[in-house]
């Protein structure tokens, strides 16, 4: 398989090169803050797992319990009743102190200790590890890279003199700082711009790539979810699991009115953006190569292609690269076919796009027929709108 272009991890990795992640299982959680308090507590009879090298991402309206959820796996906060498993060992009867090392942790405020300079703050568990400064002045100019910030320029700032994106940024480097096999993430991505959000979150995608490890991600904003869990956990108010799946299971079968609502209306438009061009099989294409005798394209045409639209035909170089679609009428009656026949505007359709991003490509070119390439840029096949809205229905 080839190797995904840079901007564009595959967020569900087939071959996982290196997990190094711990299983999360909870079995039948229940938070009350207040002894003896009635009604449903801020978590409610939760049971969930998530499966060692996974991204979970837990969603859901204000209040639901997701932070809550979070602070138990490190026991920040103790369960009214049931128990918590990582890696198969019952938490409450671990050291909280080395719990917590193993743990990374992200809060949803952030929490930079204000005192100390962005690079102390980045390094505070390998110092806890008892690192030798070199590896631990390397490690945190590695994360702040990552995370991009210029090491030169943040280390030795105050977190005072960061913004609020930049405070968050340097709140996931701390979390990653000794790589820990978990990671609890709490809503890390809240308070920067959407560009940078995006970014973040490719980064965190391209690191899961690399070095799996088992995350649990807070977020309010479904589109991130989906974007990011292999699996999502959809809460509601009163701390209740409403389903836990895929993103595409959740997108293709809502388990409750309050799941599909909370996806939203443009669910299959969501479902599009889920799946890539690489995951459809083309429709064969009638091509013709540069040079050949226009006859043959004539020739060509004459037969039918299931599912193309009549009438055009691909040109492509003598490496088969597309050059562009050529209308029936103009193509010569004598000759051969010239490289200036081709119309240049046609929707191309790299293997790692989005059916989304590819729907969008094609409804701004003039044939909206997709031609499918390769990573080398290799014609393929074809894509149409058709197909695509039978994928959905599928
Ligand atoms: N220390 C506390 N004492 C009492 N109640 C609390 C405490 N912390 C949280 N709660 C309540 O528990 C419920 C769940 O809170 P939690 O912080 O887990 O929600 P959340 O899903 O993280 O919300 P948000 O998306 O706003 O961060 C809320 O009703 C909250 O008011
Ligand atoms: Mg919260």
């Amino acid at each position: 398989m080839t190797e995904p272009p840079a901007t564009t991890p595959d967020p569900h990795p087939v071959d996982q090169p290196h997990v190094h992640g711990a299983s999360v299982e909870l079995r039948s959680v229940t938070k009350h803050y207040e002894a003896g308090e009635r009604g449903p507590g801020a978590v409610n009879d939760l049971s969930m797992r998530v499966p060692a090298g996974r991204i979970c991402v837990l969603v859901g309206p204000s209040g639901c319990g997701k932070t809550t959820t979070l602070k138990m796996v490190n026991r920040l906060i103790e369960p009214t009743s049931g128990r918590i498993l990582v890696d198969d060992r019952d938490i409450a009867s671990q050291d909280p102190i080395a719990l917590r090392r193993g743990i990374g942790y992200v809060i949803q405020q952030v929490g930079l200790f204000p005192h100390q300079t962005i690079g102390q703050n980045v390094a505070i568990v390998p110092s806890l590890l008892g690192w030798e400064t070199a590896r631990r002045v390397a490690r945190v100019d590695e994360l702040l890279e990552l995370v991009g910030l210029d090491p030169a320029r943040y280390r030795d700032r105050y977190p005072s003199q960061l913004s609020g994106g930049e405070r968050q940024r340097v709140g996931v480097a701390r979390a990653l700082a000794a790589d820990p096999p978990l990671m609890l993430m709490d809503e890390p991505f809240g308070a920067v711009d959407p560009i940078v959000r995006e970014r973040l979150q490719e980064e965190l995608l391209r690191l899961q790539a690399r070095m799996t490890r088992t995350i649990l991600f807070v977020t309010h904003d479904i589109d991130e979810a989906l974007r990011l869990g292999d699996l999502v956990a959809v809460f509601q108010a009163g701390g209740v699991l409403a389903q836990l799946d895929t993103p595409q299971a959740i997108l293709a079968a809502p388990a409750s009115e309050f799941v599909a609502r909370f996806v939203g209306a443009d669910r299959g438009l969501k479902r599009l953006s889920l799946t890539r061009v690489r995951d459809l099989e083309p429709s064969p294409v009638p091509t013709a190569t540069v040079g050949e005798p226009a006859a043959a394209g004539h020739a060509r045409l004459a037969v039918a292609t299931p599912g193309i639209p009549a009438g055009w035909l691909l040109l492509v170089d003598a490496a088969q690269r597309p050059l562009g679609w050529v209308p029936s009428a103009r193509i010569p009656t004598e000759g051969v076919l010239g490289a200036t026949l081709a119309e240049p505007t046609g929707a191309i359709l790299t293997p790692w796009m989005s059916l989304r991003d590819a729907l969008s490509v094609m409804l701004d070119a003039e044939v909206v027929t997709g031609v499918v390439v390769d990573a080398e840029g290799l014609v393929q096949g074809a894509l149409t709108i058709d197909r695509l809205a039978d994928t959905l229905r599928a």
